[in-house]
């Protein structure tokens, strides 16, 4: 039986979206976005660093979902993953490529998936997957962009320092 259908309290919206509970988590393609196209590189992890649901406030001209608001999103996911891996202070080094291939709509539960992709000796890299689950369409879900951040640990003079203690 669907949840929707059981009878569970809350507002209708929650039993539309993709599924929360561990037996029914999906597992999605990941989409690698390059010059050369997008190819399917592997699967979306099953728990994202930060879901939202994006309000008027966060709209373009256009009333579509600005796009410097996923960004932001993008990197506070990020930041998320990076500190599991360390607790040095981190500032945000580069974001690369954010492409934008689905809008975001208001009301759309979006989904920000991460994953380490390197340590390096004074970096960390994470990629950022973005899904969005359409309130419009109830069911449809779809992929918004994906992005690379790297942060750089620094020390108290704001210079580098390596992510693991040098011995
Ligand atoms: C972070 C900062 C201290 C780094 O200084 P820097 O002189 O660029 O440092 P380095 O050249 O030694 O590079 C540091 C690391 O970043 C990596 N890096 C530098 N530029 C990069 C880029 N464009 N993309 C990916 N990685 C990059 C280097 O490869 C190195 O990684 P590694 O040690 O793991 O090999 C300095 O750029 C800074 O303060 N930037 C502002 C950060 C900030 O305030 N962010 C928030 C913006 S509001």
């Amino acid at each position: 039986m669907r949840r929707n259908e059981a009878g569970h309290g809350g507002s209708p919206l929650r039993f539309r979206l993709a599924p929360l509970t561990p037996s029914k988590r999906a597992v999605y393609p990941v989409w690698h976005m390059s010059k050369d196209g997008i190819s399917a590189v592997g699967n979306t992890p099953a728990e994202p660093a930060i879901r939202v649901v994006l309000m008027p406030k966060d709209t373009n001209a256009h009333g579509t979902i600005f796009g410097g608001v996923i960004l932001s999103y993008i990197d506070i996911a990020a930041a998320i993953e990076a500190r599991k891996h360390t607790l040095k202070k981190i500032v945000t080094k580069a974001m690369h490529e954010a492409v934008f291939v689905a809008p975001v709509f208001v009301g759309d539960l979006v989904s920000f998936y991460t994953e380490l992709v390197r340590i390096g000796r004074t970096s960390i890299t994470i990629r950022v997957l973005v899904e969005a689950d359409r309130i419009a369409h109830p069911g449809e879900r779809a992929r918004v962009t994906e992005a690379e951040v790297v942060y750089v640990a620094i020390g108290e003079d704001r210079r580098p320092t390596p992510i693991r203690d040098e011995v």
